[in-house]
């Protein structure tokens, strides 16, 4: 895959101490030059910086300093970024496109990265990793370039470096932001021994579709729990201080609204209102830029017509002027040149004015800003402020990473997975996997945990004894001999109780021989319980990776029918960077777990809870559908004006039941619900009661308003054995000026309690909880009912009512 990083190897550390003590010298001496601060960063004053780091005065004074001694071609250097695996591109021009449909994008020659970099041409790089390659390119940086100004390492570690945890879909399935700060954390340290300090990452953009490839790498459907998720990914990565060396900038991405890819094809078009926009799309972004975020990646599809990477409404009127965003935008890889693909620029030169003059600072792989920009500047069309600003800006970053007092890689650097993260990734697996059916059938208790008397157990399926695919499709610079996989561990476990595994393949993820089923049925008759590991590759999602079927690929369906056919109880286990339609296993297998793709624990985290090691507690952050044809589907739709309120919609409508919002072949309700997933204790919920009944109009309407009342309930947990359940709050709005969804999260709480314990658990719900974004993009509250709902699922039925009043 093209942007998957490259192994680093092992160097000795490049010495270069005499140029870093002189470029720290010659930039903190800087720091007593007299500036004009005042005319420094446009319009900062009108919002409070989202990154006190990035807006001291102390890197403003170096910035201006360095600024000043700059030629444009040194500015422009700043702003491009190159990988060394070198691509640059030939877009083609809408009359092209038109006249050769499908031609794609031309590679040209290789970029010769050391040399832009000894002449102060390039500001960073893409996807090099490894202490040796970055320490002898950020050697050509500081020691051979003019100003010695230090290169950045950016690279898509997006859920681990060498020790890897579960696809951010899978994380999101937590509920447990803190958990994903503490891995964010442990990725950066690894990463920065490897020379990596800056991740693109997290991706932060809502998807309702699981069609789209890219959900994997999301938090799934809710802007609630994403924007939860993505402030944990910034404290993770950022930590409280940019240049602490166990510190990465993180690259939000992709701004804005990728996620809304029409039909779930990759880079396609997204369309819709204001309103939906700000509520549903846009607040995770914004919980990342007010959590310091030190920079953007500004995406690859058009809004409302606007491609992202030329969007000034984006990445101006809202990132910077309303958001107050201090950081960097850096394009998404080639996104300028495909201004040109998207018809909205007939040449290089004005794709390459359109993406900086709109706010897109860095150019990633385009070849464009540095080539088209110098003849723009000197010709008025782009005015050097502009320039200089982008460069501002880059530089802010650079000086709070520190890296002109420490650019290199330093210490051992981590070439493996490593002991002491392990743990915590595993937990981390533990914590994502949502158990979705553990049905008792044939026996009195349920299938899982499977009991300790078992003996004989046939684990079957091309993803049971699979290092490879356990990482996902973004698997860091993670080496497979580092991954536990399901038979490993299956097998450790089983032997503790004398018990055997029996493994059979049976089949591909993706292929149609059935030259394996015969031993695979062959292994279930002999044992007491079939295990099955299927689902996709992890190269089946992530970018590029749109499937038009969500069903189980190849003929994996099959093979599970037939090992379901020998009576023997079947635990199946779902390997996927998606939501599937997982209807017939739903029906016919006992017991059912989404696993996603857990990570370099994998095997480890899979048999404690099959086990019972440890009891699951995730719950779902995407509604599964029972057909394709559902997509998008979501909790929080919008109601219509026939809703199909207690009719049976499993049956096909007669005419009394035909002329309502439903479906005539398919129930309109989620197979599994967003927020679902079961454990192997049982929860009840009580007393969902209003701190009170009705808010003063005047009192709700301030957008500082936080604390307007409290929705209490009791959960209890009924079972036998301790469980963690996520507690989940969700509001509707009866009666607003614009429809509003049938119910919203907006609160959550993950909850440990012991057989018969209960727990009172309370939210507060304020402005934000309770106002709605009308169509100017304006956040507003209005006298109306609401009712609030606390329970274990998006399908919560204990419910209170309160109103705002006059
Ligand atoms: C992806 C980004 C990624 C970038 C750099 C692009 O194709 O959309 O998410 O960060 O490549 O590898």
């Amino acid at each position: 895959m093209k942007n998957r990083v490259s192994m680093g190897t092992m160097m000795k550390r490049v010495c270069a101490t005499s140029a870093v003590t002189m470029a720290a010298l010659l930039f903190s001496s800087a720091v007593a030059m007299p500036v004009l601060f005042g005319q420094m960063r446009n319009g900062s004053s009108r919002h409070a910086p989202s990154n006190a780091q990035l807006a001291s005065p102390a890197i403003e004074k170096r910035v201006e300093v360095l600024l000043k001694q700059m030629t444009l071609e040194e500015k422009l250097g700043q702003l491009v970024q190159y990988s060394d695996s070198g691509y640059d591109g030939e877009a083609q021009t809408a009359a092209e496109a038109a006249a050769a449909p499908g031609k794609n994008p031309v590679a040209k020659d290789k970029v010769d990265a050391m040399q832009l970099v000894s002449t102060g041409r390039l500001g960073s790089m893409l996807n090099t990793v490894g202490q040796a390659r970055t320490n002898a390119l950020q050697h050509a940086a500081v020691e051979k370039s003019r100003l010695h100004i230090p290169l950045m390492f950016g690279a898509d570690i997006i859920h681990g470096y060498k020790t890897v945890y579960p696809i951010p879909l899978g994380l999101a399935a937590t509920f447990d932001p803190g958990l994903v700060t503490a891995l964010g954390h442990i990725s950066a340290t690894e990463a920065r021994t490897g020379g990596v300090d800056w991740f693109y990452s997290p991706m932060v953009d809502i998807s309702r579709d699981p069609r789209w490839g890219r959900t994997q790498e999301g938090a799934g459907e809710d802007a609630y729990l994403g924007a939860a998720m993505a402030r944990a990914y910034i404290r993770g990565y950022q930590g409280d201080d940019l240049s602490l060396p166990t510190s990465v900038a993180a690259s939000v991405k992709h701004f804005a609204a990728y996620g809304a890819a029409e039909a779930g094809r990759e880079y396609n078009t997204t369309d819709m209102s204001e309103s939906r926009l700000q509520q549903d799309y846009l607040p995770p972004y914004k919980a990342a830029v007010e959590a310091g975020a030190a920079t953007i990646m500004s995406a690859f599809n058009p809004l409302n017509g606007v491609p992202a990477s030329a969007n000034r409404y984006l990445l101006q009127d809202v990132l910077r002027d309303r958001w107050g965003f201090d950081g960097f935008v850096v394009s998404d890889y080639t996104a300028v040149m495909e201004l040109r693909n998207h018809g909205i620029a007939l040449d290089a030169a004005t794709a390459a004015r359109k993406a900086i003059t709109a706010g897109v600072d860095v150019d990633m792989m385009s070849h464009y800003y540095d080539a088209e920009l110098p003849a723009l500047v000197k010709s008025g069309k782009v005015p050097m402020s502009v320039i200089d600003e982008a460069v501002r800006r880059v530089l802010r970053v650079k000086f709070a990473l520190g890296l002109f007092e420490h650019p290199y890689a330093e210490g051992p650097e981590v070439t493996t997975a490593v002991a002491e993260h392990r743990p915590l990734v595993r937990k981390a697996a533990e914590e994502a996997i949502v158990l979705l059916k553990n049905d008792s059938s044939p026996s009195e208790r349920p299938l899982l945990p499977l009991s300790e008397s078992i003996k004989k157990i046939a684990l079957i399926g091309p993803l049971a004894d699979n290092s490879g695919e356990m990482t996902g499709s973004w698997g860091g610079d993670r080496r497979d001999p580092d991954v536990v996989t399901v038979k490993d561990a299956l097998e450790a476990r089983a032997k503790k109780n004398g018990a055997t595994v029996v493994y059979a393949k049976g089949t591909e993820i993706l292929g149609d021989s059935e030259t394996g089923f015969a031993e695979a049925v062959d292994a279930a008759k002999q044992a007491d319980v079939a295990v099955l590991a299927l689902g996709e590759s992890s190269e089946m999602s992530g970018e590029a990776g749109s499937r038009a079927h969500l069903d189980l690929p190849g003929n994996q369906e099959k093979l599970l029918e037939a090992v379901a056919a020998t009576g023997r109880p079947v635990v199946l286990l779902v390997f996927s960077g998606r939501p599937l339609a997982l209807t017939w296993a739903a029906q016919h297998v006992p017991a059912l777990m989404e696993t996603w793709f857990p990570g370099t624990e994998a095997g480890s985290a899979i048999v404690d809870l099959l086990y019972g090691d440890v009891a699951p507690s995730g719950k779902l952050p995407m509604s599964f559908p029972r057909a394709v044809g559902q997509e998008p589907l979501y909790y929080n739709h919008f109601p219509t004006g026939r809703p199909p309120i207690g009719l049976d919609l499993t049956k096909a409508p007669n005419f009394d039941s035909r002329f309502f919002s439903r479906y005539i072949d398919v129930p309109n309700a989620a197979l599994f619900p967003f927020g679902y997933g079961l454990s192997y204790t049982q929860f009840a919920y009580q007393g969902v009661t209003v701190s009170r009944n009705a808010i003063p109009f005047d009192e709700a309407n301030h957008n500082d308003a936080r604390n307007l009342m409290t929705v209490t309930a009791t959960v209890r947990n009924t079972g036998n054995r301790e469980g963690t359940e996520v507690v989940q709050c969700y509001v509707r709005n009866l009666g607003a000026s614009l429809e509003q969804p049938v119910r919203s999260l907006e609160g959550f709480e993950r909850v440990t309690l012991k057989p018969g314990e209960s727990k009172q658990v309370s939210f507060k719900l304020g402005f934000p909880e309770l106002s709605f974004y009308d169509n100017t993009g304006r956040a507003v509250i209005e006298q109306t009912d609401y009712t609030v709902w606390v329970g274990g699922s998006s399908e919560a039925a204990e419910h209170a009512e309160f109103r705002i009043v006059p």
